[in-house]
């Protein structure tokens, strides 16, 4: 190789590598052409490796040229590079970009059940009226349930047909409770007279789900426990809670019925929400629709607790919340109450 040719391939070589930095299209394709260009077993590097064989004369001249070049090349490789890193940013960050005018993923509040709507309303009439709110136990025992409340041994409600007893060993005596009426007894062998509190809360009896029945159920008992109380005091705070319920135009009545721990004992009847009174299918045909059971307490319940019979006298009163939920929101089959659908649940606004 002689001065001439060393000169050429070098600018050859310069033009060469530019080529193959200019053709990268990726950082790997370039690293590749920089090996190619520039590398150990490069021409580039040969000519600089045989430098030795030139003449003295050239040897400088030649040498500085080559330093020149590869320079030269190094520029153009770190301004190639430069040029791919920042492409490849910009097509990271186009990649990773988020679109902020997209919608945000709604939360969906939730909103109270219907049937915790009605137990809130239920007993905000009676908070008002000076009653205090008191719960108790779901397993109850046989005297809570029913021999402290006067319901004989041979009594129906007792059997397995009715009652769901637990199987636990040695307690033949535990059940879930069928009323909330247990709660009677509880508040008063906890407390002398006077006596005003509601109670609500689950209760479970064997049964088939139907359109106005479910074999767990919610109730809010309430009890009035006083020196002077009588049906007139009855009679005026649940015709009283019907108003605030329901609306000023609802019409109450009581009609007889029998329960053992009340006597004498009744039932509240308010006129139909569906047809006001006229007749339909809701209230069949008789215009009025069965609210409640009540009745003044039987003498034999407030001598169970220890309270003076001859002293205190009280009535007592129990309603299906799930009842009080069909009529107060229209809700034509107590089975919805238990399906979990939200299209139903969404339409209880539900903020109190
Ligand atoms: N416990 C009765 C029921 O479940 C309702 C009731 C309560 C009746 C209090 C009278 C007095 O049907």
């Amino acid at each position: 190789m002689d001065r001439a040719e060393a000169l050429r391939t070098l600018d050859d070589e310069l033009q060469r590598g530019r080529g193959l930095f200019a053709a990268a299209a990726t950082m790997a394709e370039l690293e590749r052409a920089q090996v190619a260009a520039l590398g150990r077993k490069s021409v580039f590097s040969g000519v600089q490796r045989s430098l030795g064989q030139l003449p003295e004369g050239d040897r400088k001249e030649v040498g500085y040229r080559a330093n020149e070049a590869r320079a030269a090349l190094q520029a153009a490789f770190d301004a190639r590079r430069d040029e791919l890193q920042a492409g490849e940013r910009k097509q990271q960050l186009e990649r990773d970009r988020v679109d902020v005018t997209l919608p945000g993923r709604r939360l969906r509040p939730g909103s109270l059940h219907p049937l915790t709507l009605a137990e809130l309303e239920i007993v905000q009439v009676f908070t008002r009226l000076g009653y205090r709110v008191v719960d108790g136990p779901e397993v109850e025992t046989e005297w809570y349930n029913f021999t402290a409340l006067n319901i004989p041994e041979d009594h129906p409600a007792r059997g397995e047909k009715d009652t769901i007893y637990l199987d636990v060993a040695g307690r033949p005596d535990l059940l879930l409770r069928t009323e909330t009426s247990a709660m009677q007894i509880r508040i008063m062998e906890r407390q002398d007279p006077p006596v005003y509190v509601v109670a609500p809360g689950r209760v479970f009896r064997q049964d088939t789900p139907d359109p106005t029945h479910m074999p767990v159920f919610h109730q809010v008992e309430g009890l009035a426990v006083d020196e002077g109380l009588s049906m007139t005091d009855l009679r005026g705070t649940l015709a009283e809670f019907a108003r605030a319920m329901f609306g000023e135009h609802v019409r109450t009545r009581f009609t007889p019925d029998y329960f053992p721990f009340v006597e004498p004992g009744g039932q509240l009847e308010v006129t139909c929400f569906v047809c006001g009174g006229a007749g339909c299918r809701t209230c069949k045909e008789s215009g009025w629709i069965e609210l409640l059971g009540c009745g003044m307490v039987h003498p034999a319940v407030l001598e169970n607790v220890g309270y003076d019979s001859e002293r205190y006298t009280g009535f007592a009163f129990g309603l299906g919340i799930e009842r009080v939920a069909l009529a107060r929101y229209g809700i034509p089959d107590m089975r919805l109450l238990y399906s979990g659908d939200v299209r139903f649940l969404e339409q209880f606004g539900g903020a109190v």
